[in-house]
């Protein structure tokens, strides 16, 4: 049986035999429902999030329609303003935070699936980007995506004082934007 194990660190000072265990060397921090992961149990990677939920959504068409769960289950809940890993830990971390504030009308799915930001916005991503960047190894590559829906990338990418590599746009109307660091 294998084990992922969520502080690397943790083990590896322990001198436990590791053969057994999958040290997982990718962290999403901030999973949600693993809507954009091939596999959405990947064994190499540690899904966190601040919060576990459910949600049941219809599905199919008309005449066959019906009812699934959505769930928002982290290997470990967590904050990631203030992770609970050791410096340099993953090799490769994602980070997708919510894109959308709270108010009216942002109930519902969009709160299910994305999670909303508070006030204090600025400061939780930019707390976020230094906590991802604390946990990734020298040369260790980020995916930071970003919704430019409500709040320009260009505001938000001033909250790290990293240089982006490059980028790439998706969606509809182009406005999902995924953007690769490294740390060097
Ligand atoms: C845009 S969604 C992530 C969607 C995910 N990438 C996917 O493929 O489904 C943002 C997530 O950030 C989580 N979140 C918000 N604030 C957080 C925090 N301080 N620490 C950890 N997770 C947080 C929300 O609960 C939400 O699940």
């Amino acid at each position: 049986m294998t084990t992922k194990h969520e502080d690397t660190r943790e083990w590896a000072s322990t001198g436990v035999v590791l053969e057994r265990i999958v040290m997982p060397v990718v962290l999403d921090a901030c999973c949600g429902t693993r809507m954009f992961w091939f596999d959405k149990e990947d064994s190499r990677t540690l899904f966190v999030d601040k919060r576990v939920g459910t949600r049941v959504i219809d599905v199919g068409t008309p005449g066959t329609k019906g009812r699934k769960p959505k769930v928002v289950k982290p290997d470990k809940v967590v904050d990631f303003r203030n992770m609970p890993f050791g410096d340099n830990s993953f090799h490769h971390v994602v980070f997708d935070p919510p894109h959308f504030y709270k108010g009216a009308g942002k109930t519902g799915r969009i709160a299910f699936d994305y999670g909303l930001l508070d006030k204090t916005w600025r400061d939780d991503i930019k707390d976020g980007f230094a906590e991802c960047f604390r946990v990734l190894s020298p040369m260790g590559t980020l995916i930071f995506k970003w919704c430019e829906a409500e709040i320009p990338l260009r505001e938000v990418l001033e909250l790290t004082p990293n240089k982006p590599l490059y980028g790439h746009r998706s969606g509809k109307k182009a406005q999902t934007h995924w953007v690769a660091f490294i740390k060097a």
